[in-house]
């Protein structure tokens, strides 16, 4: 049985409300926190070894640690609720469901960075949860967790909530923090990274919704306790949205280091393939991490079991392993195209392109050119290296992540897949869809995959 942190109490009706929450232990963890010294939390934060559920997986007491030291100029906490990553939709559930978890998590965060403004900037497609999250607000603020002078310990704290306008690149920390002054969310060049100059050039820092609601926990149990559920460097649990050909989609919270195969197929989690059919293959991250082939999702180049963490996952590099990221796992039955996956995906980044950089803004757009090509019947063989060395002109050299972000899905489903691109230019009748484009191969093409 995994155990849950996170989502513990999201069963319980009205937890949302204020009254609820308190009742079942909320802001507890504030008491305390507001009795610790900012630096005795950020030290717990340190000890506690959580990484950022954003998709870097950046250790967040280090990230902490970089903020500039106190010159009289504000600091700010950010948190990053733009989620727009293919695939992931967790924060979703947590603001909605437990909207308060956060907020409390803010607070705590907030008066170790010695910040006395917490911004949220959620996307815009997500205007119903701006209201929940006010509503909390408003509740935290007349119970005296917001405001002047929190239970009369000194420290003052707001928050407020800024939805996007419904751009994937303003996920990009400093492209974020562009769109919260009001500009255009362009990535900025770094350094200075946030930590120095980040919201109105003052020291700032951007974590994750999830990341910020860890920090309960954290603060519960102490960073010693935390760091001992998990796995190694991947300590705590994590929050998993789980989609595409499985029998139970939805949101679950994993302790970090479980194993793939549990996950997938045993009924207390996934549940296994609908129809009894085969898996084909898993992206574990979200839409810009690698995708695994069937037979590297439950175990590893070396034949090891694939282990549910930061490094089970990355075990064998991009080669044969893939990454954690965001968390967003989508799996692929023996019915669906790699090809019209992978186009779809880079339809999503060359539109997403802030377009500052020419490797992303052309390559983003060839990548969805020559993909829809062999797509639909009309590649050719060079075509299919043509992809390979677009990728590559994009990885490593652009402003933001957010190129590699759109190269690492063509280099996987290449390395793994290069048989499926090949038998889309073999056989071009067979591409020509019948149903408006939407095909399955299930008879004409071999669930086998190429071996890298
Ligand atoms: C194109 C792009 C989109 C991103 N979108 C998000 C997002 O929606 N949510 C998020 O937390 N991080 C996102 N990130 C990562 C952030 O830049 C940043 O690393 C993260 O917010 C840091 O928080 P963490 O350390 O708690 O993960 C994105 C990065 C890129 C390059
Ligand atoms: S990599 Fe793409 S999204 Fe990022 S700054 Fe360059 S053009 Fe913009």
């Amino acid at each position: 049985m995994s155990r849950k942190l996170l989502l513990k109490n999201a069963h319980i009706e009205g937890i949302e409300t204020y009254e609820v929450y308190r009742k079942n232990g909320g802001y507890a963890s504030t008491e305390k926190a507001l009795k610790m010294t900012p630096e005795k939390i950020v030290e717990e934060v340190q000890k506690s070894g959580l990484r950022g559920r954003g998709g870097a997986g950046f250790p967040t007491g280090m990230k902490w640690s970089f903020l500039a030291k106190p010159d009289g100029i504000p600091r700010y906490l950010v948190v990053n609720a733009d989620e727009s990553e293919p695939g992931t939709f967790k924060d979703r559930f947590l603001m909605e469901k437990i909207p308060h978890l956060l907020i409390e998590g803010m607070i705590n965060s907030c008066f170790a960075l010695g910040a006395n403004v917490g911004h949220i900037f959620i996307r815009g497609e997500y205007m119903w949860i701006v209201d929940i999250l006010e509503k909390a607000i408003a509740e935290a603020k007349s119970n005296g967790w917001l405001g002047k002078n929190i239970l009369k310990s000194g420290y003052d704290c707001e928050i407020y909530v800024t939805p996007g306008a419904g751009a994937y690149i303003c996920g990009e920390e400093t492209a974020l923090l562009e769109a919260l002054e009001g500009k255009r969310g362009n990535p900025r060049n770094k350094p200075p990274f946030p930590a120095v100059k980040g919201l109105y050039q003052c020291p700032t820092v951007v974590n994750n919704v999830e990341t910020i609601a860890a920090v309960v926990p954290i603060i519960e149990l102490g960073g010693e306790e935390y760091a001992k559920i998990g796995i190694g460097k991947s300590t705590g649990t994590k929050l998993i949205s789980a989609s595409g050909n499985i029998n139970k989609p939805g949101i679950y919270e994993i302790e970090l280091g479980m194993k793939m195969e549990e996950f997938i197929y045993s009924d207390e989690w996934l549940g296994g393939i609908p129809k009894g059919k085969r898996m084909k293959a898993c992206i574990p991250g979200g839409s810009s991490m690698p995708i695994l082939p069937n037979y590297l999702v439950t175990k590893t180049a070396n034949g090891e079991d694939r282990l549910f963490s930061y490094e089970g996952l990355n075990d064998g590099g991009f080669e044969s392993g893939t990454m954690l990221g965001s968390g967003g796992f989508m799996l692929y039955d023996e019915d669906q195209c790699i090809v019209r996956n992978t186009w779809n995906f880079s339809r999503f980044y060359h539109h997403e392109s802030c377009g500052q950089c020419s490797p992303c803004r052309e390559g983003t757009g060839w990548l969805e050119k020559v993909l829809h090509k062999i797509e639909n019947g009309h590649g050719t063989m060079s075509d299919i290296d043509l992809l390979w060395d677009i990728q590559k002109s994009i990885d490593g050299n652009t402003i933001c992540p957010l190129g590699e972000a759109a190269a690492w899905p063509v280099a996987a489903a290449l390395r793994h897949f290069r048989d499926e691109f090949e038998w889309h230019v073999k056989n071009p009748q067979l591409c020509m869809s019948q149903n408006f484009g939407m095909h399955t191969y299930a008879d004409a093409r071999p669930i086998k995959v190429a071996q890298a």
